[in-house]
């Protein structure tokens, strides 16, 4: 076999074969195939796209690429949450101890915050003491005996992907959805889940802009799912202005907090309930959503949920005091108010800007290098739906560093559009795909 071949059949728009979609991620994983080829043949698929069959095994290449986790040894059906990242998503600090609450058992890998979204891990990180770093031999223990864990993904899961991932940046070949749900699946499923729930964010924050470009990925992620024998769902959700208040590490942290003590942002409230109830369904533990949502709700009235989430913090190191003493937390040492020029009905919050706004607060990274002030972020006074008059609040920015503080105004400032005319809240979750 030649990939000089394969260049040609995909550029011809024909269909590849698995061998031939096997040969071109495991030679270019090894170093057999130089870049020049591999950008060539991922820019014919992403002109000619990939149909369904392919796009299965390119993802099933790329999963046995590297490591592939076994997680049979903890008990119960394992039910993984996957969001495609937004700003303010901090779903999985509240949703983990939620459905782990419900008896499912939470086994999760998580990643870190890149541009103007962030990732699990730097926010578990503001707590402190706790430690993503774990022996698998701990990672199993702890989900068969507290019903959840959450840790770092490793660097050996999807070499190939990580490979393939950093030539896509630089080749203009990120953006096809054959190419993008290979990559989040192959990892998802590398890491044992026995069913998974895709959040698939769409609007400007996300990586999705359209709700048909939306719902096309969730389509193509829980085929893929499907045809590995893993039951998916995928759920799109709203991304076009941040999730909930709280934009920055350590506040989303209080906010999660706050959402089981029963004082959750309705939003991230509603989206958590959904999330949650679906995770339960997957997970066999609640026999339809009605139920899922009746045992959601309860795990947070009953205090059951804040209890597992003690239990996780401890269990990894932390400091479960935080939970009753925000002040444990890294606290920034200026908290700003951002003002309304104007009066009117919020109508737009760019969930993109305030991301930016947060990252160059110190909330988030432009480079993999940068090192984050996880005290820094913005907290939202109002949403959309909301009215203002001139010189409400609009939001507090939290920072450290004075000379960030101009710049990042300036783009949070941006982000807001006020109208004269009433406008209707977002709506939140837009469709499910089975
Ligand atoms: N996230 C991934 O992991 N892969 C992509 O291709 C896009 C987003």
């Amino acid at each position: 076999m030649r990939i000089y071949d394969i260049i040609k059949k995909k550029r011809d728009n024909n269909e590849l074969t698995k061998e031939e979609i096997n040969f071109f991620v495991e030679q270019y994983s090894k170093g057999e195939i130089p870049d020049y080829q591999a950008s060539a043949l991922l820019m014919a698929i992403y002109l000619n796209k990939m149909n369904k069959q392919e796009t299965v095994y390119l993802t099933e290449a790329m999963m046995n690429s590297g490591e592939v986790i076994d997680l049979s040894e903890i008990k119960g059906i394992k039910v993984d949450k996957h969001s495609t990242g937004g700003v303010g998503d901090k779903t999985t600090i509240a949703l983990a101890p939620l459905v782990a609450a419900c008896k499912a058992p939470v086994a999760k890998m998580s990643g870190r915050g890149l541009g103007h979204t962030g990732g699990t891990l730097d926010k578990l990180e503001a707590i402190p003491g706790f430690s993503i770093e774990m022996e698998s031999d701990k990672f199993v223990d702890s989900v068969n005996k507290h019903k959840i864990a959450v840790c770092g993904q490793t660097a050996s899961i999807a070499v190939a992907d990580k490979k393939m991932y950093a030539l896509r940046d630089v080749t203009a070949t990120v953006d096809n959805i054959s190419l993008i749900a290979a990559s989040i699946m192959c990892k998802k499923l590398a890491s044992g889940a026995n069913a998974i729930l895709l959040d698939v964010k769409t609007g400007d924050g996300a990586f999705m802009k359209t709700l048909d470009d939306s719902f096309e990925l969730a389509k193509a992620m829980v085929d893929i799912g499907s045809g590995m024998n893993r039951e998916t769902i995928g759920m799109i959700t709203d991304m076009d202005e941040p999730l909930g208040f709280a934009v920055g590490n350590s506040l989303e942290v209080i906010e999660a907090i706050e959402t089981l003590k029963g004082n959750g942002p309705k939003d991230f409230v509603h989206l958590c309930e959904t999330l949650g109830a679906y995770m339960l369904v997957l997970a066999k533990v609640a026999k339809d959503y009605e139920e899922g949502i009746l045992k959601i709700r309860h795990a947070i009235s009953s205090g059951e949920a804040l209890d597992k989430l003690k239990v996780f913090i401890e269990n990894q190191g932390g400091d479960k005091r935080v939970i009753d003493d925000y002040s444990l937390l890294p606290k920034a040492s200026k908290i700003v108010p951002i003002k309304s020029s104007k009066a009117g009905y919020i109508s737009k919050i760019e969930a993109e800007e305030v991301g930016i706004s947060a990252m160059i607060l110190g909330a988030g990274r432009e480079t993999k290098e940068d090192i984050l002030d996880l005290s820094a972020g913005i907290v939202l006074e109002k949403k959309v739906g909301d009215y203002v008059r001139e010189g409400d609040i609009l939001a507090y920015m939290h920072f450290n560093k004075e000379e960030k503080f101009e710049s990042a105004k300036e783009r949070f400032i941006r982000a807001y559009s006020i109208v004269e005319a009433k406008v209707a809240p977002r709506k939140l979750i837009y469709g499910v795909v089975t």
